[in-house]
């Protein structure tokens, strides 16, 4: 099914650098665990589908069972529909530990017919503080779309149906810090947070419409897979010698297409909230 290439880099640091074309069948059963909610959390359909749910007692949530040191991912999904105030669909990225890293989509949910949006956030070695906020040019929860996540040792990429979205570029040389030694796993998870989540928390969630669902479909990932606790390095090989998504970065079609986003979808950007940053945005903004 997948073509391995494993290089040992020392007997304690074994990283296996793992390329599926997007071609390769991935299954839930194979590729991920529920990892809480009770029986919340199904996967269905031969491994094809996976469903989280909420209620009043409890969310769910899923988690990959492996860790990766760089990777391009796309999942499929199709979001809460209806009244989905209050509820918070998260898929990300993350490393373990005080000084993690972390990379993030979530989903706030709405009032029938008001919009969904899409909240991003970048964290590394233990600090986030880089929220970018967005709608979406389209009704998440009418369809299954793609979003997708390409972490290499250039950039960190969001992008929604192949459209990006985001980009933390990697800006070691500004003294900002970039993920690359901390191997990180994919989770998700459908959780209450009316608190906050909606009109900053003004609208709360009505359990009348639960059990509130999200579903998900389509997992394809070309990464490189950490075997055996924290890797250094990656491989860069590969027997299929696939490896471009290793170091893509935007080209001036990707750079025109984040510009049409942000200037027709964003609604929070850190980089230009001053009040939030009175003695100067963090070096990455490039406010100059
Ligand atoms: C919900 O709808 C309101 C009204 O259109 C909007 O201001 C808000 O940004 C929307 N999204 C969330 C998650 O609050
Ligand atoms: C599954 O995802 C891959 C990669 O994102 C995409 O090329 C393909 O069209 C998707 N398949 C379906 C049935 O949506």
């Amino acid at each position: 099914m997948a073509l391995f290439l494993s290089m040992k880099i020392t007997t304690l640091f074994i990283l296996v650098c793992l390329v599926c074309t997007s071609f390769v069948y991935a299954n839930f059963y194979d590729d991920f665990d529920i990892t809480w909610g009770d029986g919340r959390g199904k996967i269905l359909d031969n491994g094809n589908l996976l469903t989280l749910s909420l209620d009043k007692s409890s969310g769910s949530g899923f988690e990959s069972k492996n860790e990766y040191l760089f990777a391009k991912i796309d999942m499929q999904l199709k979001l809460v529909a209806g009244n989905s105030a209050g509820t918070v669909t998260a898929y990300y990225m993350s490393s373990t530990g005080t000084n993690w890293d972390e990379i993030d989509f979530e989903f706030l949910g709405n009032l029938s017919g008001d919009p969904y949006i899409l909240h991003t956030n970048v964290f590394t070695q233990g600090k986030g503080n880089r929220e970018q906020q967005f709608y979406l040019w389209f009704d998440p929860t009418a369809d299954f779309h793609t979003y997708s996540i390409l972490w290499n040792p250039e950039l960190i990429l969001f992008s929604v149906d192949g459209t990006p979205i985001r980009e933390f570029k990697n800006e070691e040389s500004k003294g900002v810090p970039f993920p690359k030694n901390q191997p990180m796993r994919i989770h998700s998870s459908l959780w209450n947070a009316d608190d906050w989540a909606t009109r900053g928390g003004l609208v709360k969630t009505d359990w009348s419409q639960a059990p509130f669902t999200a579903s998900y479909k389509n997992f394809t990932a070309e990464a490189c897979v950490a075997t055996s606790g924290t890797s250094t390095s990656c491989a860069s090989g590969s027997a299929s010698g696939n490896t471009a998504w290793l170091s893509e970065v935007l080209d001036s079609s990707d750079q025109e297409k984040i510009k049409w986003v942000q200037k027709n979808y964003m609604i929070y950007n850190y980089c230009t909230d001053s009040k939030r940053f009175p003695q100067g945005y963090p070096p990455e903004c490039n406010m100059g």
